[in-house]
C-alpha cells in the first residue's frame, strides 16, 4: 500500500462541504437551549464604576445575566493567564466582555444585552507602542509594573564592530499591519452537561486539550469533568488558538444547568478575536564587497495590545529570523511587545515570520543591488546550509534545504517580453524564507496516539485515535494515509477520531505547521507498535505512543545561546507583478512557490495548502488593511476590510514541491502550512521596486502607499 503516500486522494469531507451538508458549530443547536449574548466593552479603557442588569433581567425571557462574580476563576490565557473571562474592574479594550446574556431567544438575548447599564470612568488610551513604553504613559496592567509584554534580545558576534569594518552598512525601517484571519465561519458553540454532570462543549478550533485546560481551570474543574468536541470548521490559521467562546459557554451551562449557544456576527469576531502583530523594524545591515553579509543590527518593536495572548512567542521567532534565512556572523537584535489598547495581537499563520522575513528579504535585495551583485547570488552567498551557526550560536537542525528551494524557483522563471510601453509596468521579484516547524524555545513538544487493530486472521479495520484538531487542512486524511501505509491495509479499512477531547489522546495543537510531522509521527509509531502486538496475537491489538522530538531550549539569559527549534520549513517564491504607475494598483500575474515537504504525504493537499496560503499572503500583501485609530476599529466589515477575491487572485499559482527527507518526519514529511506567507511580501516589494524604480516599506502596500513611494523615488 506504499502507493497510498503522495496519492491525491480526495478529502472525505470535502462534499459535505460544497454542498453546505456538513455541520458547523452554530449547525447543532440542542433543543431547549438558551442562547447567549456577550456585552462588550466597546470602549478602549476604562474603569468599571457600576453594572446595572435589572432592566435586562425585566425583559420576558432573560434568564440570566452573568458578570466577572460569577465567574470561578476570572482569569485565562494560552501562555499566562493576563484575560479576565468578564471585566470586573477595568475594560482594555473594546472587544473585552463585560457581560453574558442567556435568554430563551436569540432575540432576547439580543435586546436584554442592550439594556445592560454599564457606568465607565473613562482612563487615558494607549494606542501607539513606541509611546507605550515612555515611563509617562499609562499602564495597561498596573500590577504587571510596565507596559512590556516581554523582551527578546539575541546577541551573536559583536555587531558593532562588524558594521563599523563593513565595506556597505544599508540601514532599513519598515512597519507591517494587523491582519484579521477572516475564516468564513465566525465564532459559534453550545454547552450542556451530561448524564454524568460533566461541562460538555461543542465548538471548533485548534487543540482540544488546550481549551479543555482553559475551560476546566476557568471552572476550578478536574479536566476530565469537562469535554470539548469540534464540529466542522471554516477555517483558523491561528486565529482560534485563543479561546473565544468555549469558555463562555462552559460558564452558562454550568451555572445554569441547561444548554446554551451563541454565534458571534462577523462584525462581533472581527473585535474581539486577536488579530497579527503589527511590527516596527529599524535594522542595519553591514556587507562585505564581495556580498558576505557581515552583521546585523534590528530593533523590533510589537503591538501585543491589551492582552498577552501568544505575544511573548511570536515575538521569539520575530527575534529569531530578524536575520531571515542567512547565515550571519554578527547579530544584535532587540524585540520587545508591548501592552496597548489596542485589539490582542496573538497567533496568525506565520508567527511572526513574514514581518521579519518582508525586512530580512528586502534588505538582502538592497545590499545586492548597491554591491552590483545579482540578487540570486547574494543569496547563494548567504544563504543557510547543513550545519549553519543560527543567531542563537548552535547549528540548525539538519535538513537545510532552503538552497535547493531556491534554485528550483529560479529554474522555473520564465520572463517573457515585457507588454508595450504602457503606464503598466510588470516585472518579477524573488524571495526565500524558513519557518520553525512546531513548538519553538523550551516549550513542551509531544504528540500522543493510540492506535487499534481489529479482525481475525489479517487486519481488518483500524482504529486510530489522536486529538489533531481538522482546521481545514485535512489533516484527518493524512494521519489515515501513513497509518493505512504503516499497516499495509487499505485506506478504507482505517477510522478515525480526532475531534474529541474523551475520545482522543492529546497531540497538541493545530499550529506551528506541525501536525503532518508531529501528528504524523506518533500515528506511525503507534500502527507499528500495535503491530508488533498483533504479531503476537493480541486481538484487539492496541498500542498508544507517544512522540517526543529532539528537545529545544530557551534562551541563556546571558548570552542568548540556545537550540530554538528541532526543525524548520524552507520555500522560495518568485512573483510577477504589473504595476499600474498612474494609480498605484498592484496586480500579481504569476506566482511560483517551490517548497521542500519533504515527503508529500497527499500532493494535493500540499498544493491547496500552497495555494490557500498564497492567496492570504496576496491579501496580507496588498489588499487587507485593518485600521484602528485611538483603540477603536474602523474597518470591521468586509466592505471596508478589503480581502482578496478570484479577480485578485494570481493569473497563474505554480507549486513546485521538492521531496528531501526531513530526519524526524514520517516517511520524511515535513510542514509546509505557514510558509507560502513568508516570502511573498517581500518577493512582491522586490517586484515593485524592480518595475518602478520605488521601495515599499510599509505593509500592506495599498495604491496609495505605492504611488507615493514611486513619487517619493522621482519615477
Ligand atoms: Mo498558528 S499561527 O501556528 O495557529
Amino acid at each position: 500500500m506504499t502507493d497510498l503516500i503522495g496519492a491525491s486522494i480526495a478529502r472525505p469531507d470535502a462534499l459535505a462541504k460544497v454542498t453546505g451538508a456538513a455541520r458547523y458549530p452554530a449547525d447543532s443547536i440542542r433543543p431547549g437551549s438558551l442562547h447567549l449574548k456577550v456585552v462588550f466593552a466597546d470602549r478602549p479603557h476604562a474603569r468599571i464604576i457600576a453594572i446595572d442588569p435589572s432592566q435586562a433581567l425585566a425583559l420576558p425571557g432573560v434568564v440570566a445575566v452573568f458578570t466577572a462574580a460569577d465567574v470561578p476563576h476570572n482569569a485565562y490565557g494560552l501562555v499566562q493567564a493576563d484575560q479576565p473571562v468578564l471585566c470586573g474592574d477595568v475594560v482594555r479594550f473594546i472587544g473585552d466582555r463585560v457581560a453574558l446574556v442567556a435568554a430563551e431567544t436569540r432575540a432576547a438575548a439580543v435586546a436584554a444585552a442592550r439594556l445592560v447599564q454599564v457606568t465607565y470612568a473613562d482612563l487615558p488610551v494607549v494606542s501607539d507602542p513606541r509611546a507605550a513604553l515612555d515611563p509617562a504613559a499609562a499602564l495597561i496592567h498596573p500590577a504587571h509594573g510596565s507596559n512590556v509584554v516581554s523582551r527578546c534580545p539575541i546577541r551573536k558576534g559583536d555587531a558593532a564592530a562588524a558594521l563599523a569594518e563593513a565595506d556597505l552598512v544599508l540601514e532599513g525601517t519598515f512597519s507591517t499591519g494587523w491582519q484579521e484571519h477572516a475564516y468564513l465561519q465566525p465564532e459559534a458553540g453550545s454547552a450542556y452537561l451530561d448524564e454524568q454532570g460533566r461541562v460538555v462543549v461543542e465548538t471548533a478550533g485548534q487543540w482540544l486539550h488546550e481549551d479543555r485546560r482553559q475551560i476546566a481551570e476557568i471552572l476550578q474543574l478536574p479536566v476530565d469533568q469537562v469535554i470539548v468536541r469540534y464540529a466542522a470548521i471554516g477555517g483558523a490559521f491561528g486565529g482560534r488558538e485563543d479561546l473565544s467562546v468555549q469558555h463562555l459557554v462552559a460558564l452558562a451551562a454550568w451555572k445554569l444547568r441547561r444548554p446554551v449557544t451563541i454565534r458571534w456576527s462577523r462584525e462581533e469576531s472581527m473585535i474581539s478575536h486577536h488579530k497579527r502583530h503589527p511590527v516596527q523594524i529599524r535594522c542595519r545591515w553591514g556587507a562585505r564587497r564581495d556580498g558576505r553579509i557581515i552583521a546585523v543590527q534590528s530593533e523590533v518593536i510589537a503591538d501585543g495590545g491589551a492582552y498577552e495572548s501568544t505575544s511573548a512567542e511570536v515575538l521569539k521567532c520575530l527575534a529569531l529570523f530578524a536575520t531571515g534565512c542567512y547565515e550571519v556572523p554578527h547579530i544584535h537584535v532587540d524585540a520587545t511587545a508591548v501592552y496597548t489598547n489596542n485589539l490582542p495581537s496573538g497567533a496568525f499563520r506565520g508567527f511572526g515570520s513574514p514581518q521579519a522575513q518582508f525586512a530580512s528579504e528586502v534588505m538582502v535585495t538592497r545590499l545586492a543591488h548597491a554591491l552590483g551583485i545579482d540578487p540570486i547570488e547574494m543569496r547563494r552567498i548567504n544563504l543557510y546550509r547543513e550545519g549553519s551557526i543560527e543567531p542563537t550560536q548552535m547549528p540548525l537542525p539538519p535538513g537545510v534545504s532552503v538552497r535547493a528551494c531556491l534554485e528550483a524557483c529560479v529554474d522555473a522563471i520564465r520572463v517573457e517580453h515585457a507588454p508595450p510601453l504602457s503606464p503598466r509596468r510588470r516585472a518579477w521579484g524573488i524571495a526565500c524564507g524558513i519557518k520553525n516547524l512546531g513548538y519553538s524555545f523550551g516549550f513542551p513538544e509531544q504528540a500522543t496516539a493510540t492506535v487499534e487493530l481489529f479482525g481475525a486472521a489479517a487486519i481488518e479495520h483500524a482504529h486510530i485515535r489522536v486529538g489533531a484538531a481538522d482546521v481545514g487542512q485535512g489533516v484527518q486524511l493524512i494521519l489515515r494515509q501513513i497509518a493505512a501505509t504503516a499497516l499495509n491495509i487499505p485506506l478504507a479499512q482505517t477510522t478515525i477520531i480526532a475531534d474529541d477531547s474523551a475520545e482522543a489522546p492529546n497531540a497538541g495543537s493545530a499550529s506551528a505547521s506541525r501536525l503532518t510531522l508531529m501528528a504524523g509521527r506518533a500515528v506511525h509509531d503507534a500502527a507499528q507498535a500495535a503491530l508488533r502486538e498483533w504479531m503476537n496475537e493480541e486481538r484487539p491489538a492496541r498500542a498508544t505512543v507517544q512522540y517526543r522530538p529532539p528537545a529545544t531550549t530557551s534562551l541563556d539569559p546571558q548570552t542568548t545561546a540556545g537550540q530554538p527549534n528541532y526543525a524548520y520549513g524552507y520555500a522560495a517564491q518568485a512573483v510577477e507583478v504589473e504595476v499600474d504607475v498612474t494609480t498605484g494598483m498592484v496586480q500579481v500575474l504569476q506566482v511560483i512557490s517551490a517548497h521542500d515537504v519533504g515527503r508529500a504525504i497527499n500532493r494535493q493537499q500540499v498544493e491547496g495548502q500552497i495555494e490557500g496560503g498564497i492567496a492570504q499572503a496576496l491579501g496580507y500583501s496588498l489588499l487587507e488593511h485593518f485600521q484602528m485609530r485611538d483603540g477603536r476599529v474602523l474597518t470591521p466589515h468586509f466592505s471596508n476590510y478589503l480581502l482578496p477575491t478570484a479577480l485578485d487572485a494570481p493569473l497563474t499559482i505554480t507549486p513546485i514541491i521538492l521531496e528531501l527527507a526531513d530526519p524526524e518526519g514520517p516517511y520524511g514529511a515535513r510542514g509546509v502550512a505557514e510558509l507560502p506567507l513568508v516570502p511573498f511580501a517581500p518577493a512582491v516589494a522586490t517586484a515593485i521596486h524592480a518595475a518602478t524604480g520605488a521601495w515599499v516599506s510599509d505593509l500592506p502596500f495599498t495604491p496609495e502607499r505605492v504611488l507615493r513611494a514611486i513619487r517619493d523615488a522621482g519615477m
